[in-house]
């Protein structure tokens, strides 16, 4: 039987009432799709006992808060945001494993929304979670392939009741309820961003200045990737983003010797991110992209493409 989204939302509305009752719920909003249609669904359910809560790690994408503030809006919905991103940056100095890296970051939040939910009195925490989210974080027999933030990077200790109405759905499913709840196509319709942030994207140690440098490289992939799919030179790619490499390269700019980083982008095809193709992306606009970003991002001296499925890789590095 084909997914009915009509259904799926008098269904989990109707949940989401009966769970939180009369008590107040938090949701952590981030402005992706699958946490703005949670944020949707549980407004209908509790209206102003929703409060939305957006976390600024320091890790999120160029301009992101503010452009996130401005995007729900439309959908009704009165953003809070924290700026958090000198206690993460603490938090994660000299971290360098993938998963403590997850772990920290999962902790931070609940212990970010618990002090928000303190604040409003709320006893729930609403979140975006959806299936692959839980399936790669591993339990019930499976490996875990990586503690996503939101499920196995949460503390056993969690003051917090959880809510997570989209558990069982898959992006392409979260981005038919998006549409049928009449959400701007720039939600309904915009690529997938983790959790964690550009964490995922910098192997390794976390810097603010590692940090700065994948924003603005992400920032010009997709705003060249965008533009290359609205002359029509391409399809847009499923998600695309760029992420820091540990290792510096040498190079030559004019006639001196210089010694940066390495950058690699992904562009990728998928349905519902469990697996992946990569995209094959014009050489023209390779180059571009790989121009640009030398140029404007003095501490990166190479730029590598990506051209591996999932499996054997992920989609995100770390
Ligand atoms: P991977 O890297 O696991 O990514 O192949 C599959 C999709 O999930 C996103 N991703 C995350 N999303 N919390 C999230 O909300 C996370 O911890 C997380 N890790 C990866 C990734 O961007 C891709 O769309």
């Amino acid at each position: 039987m084909p997914f009915n989204t009509e259904k799926f939302i008098t269904e989990s509305t109707a949940k989401i009432s009966g769970q939180v009752g009369e008590k107040h719920a938090v949701i952590a909003l981030s402005g992706g799709v699958d946490s703005s249609v949670a944020a949707a669904i549980a407004q209908r359910a509790i209206g102003n006992r929703l409060h939305a809560v957006f976390v600024d790690t320091g890790l999120m994408r160029l301009d992101e808060a503010k452009h996130v503030k401005e995007m729900v809006a439309k959908a009704g919905i009165d953003l809070h945001v924290v700026d958090a991103a000198d206690e993460y940056f603490k938090a994660l100095s000299g971290v360098d494993d993938p998963e403590k890296k997850r772990k920290i970051i999962g902790e931070k939040f609940i212990r970010i929304f618990e002090r928000e939910a303190k604040k409003s009195g709320a006893k729930v925490l609403v979140q975006g979670t959806i299936a692959p989210d839980w399936i790669e974080s591993g339990g019930s027999g499976r490996d875990t392939i990586k503690s996503h933030h939101n499920v196995g990077g949460l503390p056993k200790d969690m003051g917090l009741e959880l809510c997570e109405p989209l558990r069982d759905l898959y992006k392409h499913e979260v981005r038919m309820v998006a549409r049928a709840l009449k959400l701007p196509a720039e939600i309904s319709e915009r690529q997938p961003f983790p959790g964690p942030g550009l964490a995922v994207r910098i192997v390794g140690e976390i810097t603010p200045e590692k940090a700065d440098i994948v924003r603005r490289a992400c920032a010009i992939v997709e705003f060249e990737i965008e533009e290359s799919a609205k002359r029509g030179e391409i399809e847009r790619p499923w998600q695309y983003f760029a992420a820091l490499l540990p290792v510096k390269t040498v190079g030559v700019r004019g006639d001196e010797r210089h010694y940066n980083y390495t950058l690699v982008v992904r562009a990728v095809r998928s349905l519902d991110g469990m697996t992946i193709n990569f995209s094959p992306l014009p050489p023209a606009l390779l180059e571009r992209m790989s121009t640009r970003i030398t140029n404007e991002i003095r501490h990166v001296g190479r730029v590598l493409y990506d051209v591996t499925n999932k499996p054997p890789a992920t989609v995100e590095m770390e």
